[in-house]
């Protein structure tokens, strides 16, 4: 020590020491410099141009790029390997809520190629995560299955199908008109008919829903129709009646989760019963004034219904709407379908007969002309033993539904 005494640091009001400042400044700098990056970063990934481009990304003349909401689900899979088979471009968006991750494994292996196939795992309630997709994309189509569909659920959780239909097709809509997208096939239902007093239905027939999943679509056909009035938007409404059956090759199959079987339909319970998951069948309703006196329903084959897709989708004109029933046109009463059933299996169910269930109406079955005669469509595949048959000898062979393909790692 020199006996100076240093001078003790002291600040003063805006006056630093030049080491401390320099320090500081250093810091400053860092920091400006880590929020720039974070800034370029941001701006580059959500400028279109940082994504490397990709057949997705752009049109293709001679190519229809179709994107596929719900495409790891039943329908939407088969649609999807429809449309994979007849040259279109498919992309699958789907948050494998319900649908299976299997199939589109299935589809990715059938259809390898670069530029045929790819998944994008989203959630359609996710405004952002839906446009990064359409502006990642370049789109021609939409056909949007994407759902939770099940009547009995819908009574139990109707907020959940609101925001599920309702809002996330407002959600695909609007997508579809900030980024262009010009056509769009709706997957709707006969339930937003209600409960008709003339039967077979019609599209004129007024639509009336009851529970909260056939609201829920009509709500979602309204916002669809309201927005089309304004709009060069071709669109077509497709309403099914009940679906069944699979591909006829066996590729794929309908693979509900279990934990939905107490909601499950008619052909659900009826195979469960089959393979003695559950003990038989519960019939309910004998009394109904129909000949059999069981309730009786349109069976629509799946392979049928996604033709039905197609051809809607190659008659979608700009600024035009189309509203379809796709039914067979002829009604099958449960007796009959449990009949069909037992033949398709080789297993003689055990069916209770009990009492009627509050909400079920007697009889439901479609009028298909307009469909056959607009869009050139018949249901071909009417046979309901053969069309349970093949959904029987998929469902044999993948008894774990299609869980042994989901050990395949997830690639989107
Ligand atoms: N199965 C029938 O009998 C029937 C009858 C009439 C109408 N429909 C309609 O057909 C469509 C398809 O039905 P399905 O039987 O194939 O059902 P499904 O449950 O097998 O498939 C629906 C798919 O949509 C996905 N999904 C659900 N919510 C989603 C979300 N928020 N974001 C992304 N993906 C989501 C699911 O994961 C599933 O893969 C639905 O719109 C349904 O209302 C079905």
């Amino acid at each position: 020590m020199n006996g100076l005494t240093r001078p003790r640091p002291r600040s003063f009001s805006g006056m630093d020491y030049p080491e401390t400042k320099k320090k500081r400044n250093f810091a400053g700098k860092i920091l400006l410099a880590a929020m720039l990056t974070v800034l370029c970063i941001y701006i580059l990934k959500n400028s279109s141009s940082f994504t490397t481009p990709t057949p997705f990304s752009r049109h293709e003349p001679g190519v229809t790029h179709v994107l596929v909401t719900g495409g790891a689900g039943f329908i939407g899979s088969h649609a999807a390997l429809r449309l994979l088979k007849d040259s279109y471009r498919v992309t699958i968006v789907d948050n494998l809520s319900r649908g299976n991750f299997g199939a589109v494994k299935v589809l990715q292996e059938q259809f390898p190629e670069p530029g045929r196939l790819q998944f994008i795992y989203a959630d359609l309630g996710d405004p952002k995560a839906v446009n990064k997709i359409f502006r990642e994309n370049a789109f021609d189509a939409v056909m949007h299955f994407a759902a939770v569909a099940y009547v009995g659920e819908s009574t139990l959780e109707p907020l959940r199908y609101y925001h599920n239909i309702t809002s996330n097709t407002l959600v695909v809509l609007e997508a579809m008109a900030a980024h262009g997208v010009k056509t769009l096939i709706y997957s709707s239902t006969c339930a937003t008919y209600g409960e008709p007093l003339k039967m077979p239905i019609t599209e004129d027939t007024p639509q009336i829903p009851i529970n909260p999943y056939g609201k829920a679509k009509k709500m979602a056909e309204d916002i669809i129709l309201d927005f089309s009035k304004n709009s060069d938007m071709a669109v077509m409404i497709l309403r099914y009646f009940n679906v069944i059956g699979s591909d006829p090759e066996g590729r794929l199959g309908e693979a509900p989760r279990p934990e939905l079987r107490e909601h499950g339909r008619i052909s659900g319970a009826c195979f469960d019963a089959a393979l003695g998951i559950i003990p038989g069948l519960k019939v309910k309703g004998t009394d109904y004034s129909t000949a059999d006196g069981t309730c009786i329903r349109d069976y629509i084959d799946v392979t049928d219904l996604v033709d039905a897709h197609v051809k809607a989708l190659a008659k979608a004109r700009p600024s035009k709407v189309g509203i379809y029933n796709v039914g067979t046109g002829k009604g099958r009463s449960v007796k009959e379908f449990v009949e069909a059933c037992k033949k398709a299996t080789g297993v003689d169910i055990k069916v209770d007969f009990l009492e009627r269930r509050p909400g079920d109406y007697a009889e439901v079955y479609s009028d298909p002309s307009k469909i056959n005669r607009e869009l050139n469509w018949t249901a071909q595949y009417t046979n309901l033993q053969e069309s349970l048959q093949t959904a029987w000898k998929w469902l044999k062979s993948h008894q774990n539904g299609y869980r042994r393909s989901m050990s395949l790692a997830l690639t989107y």
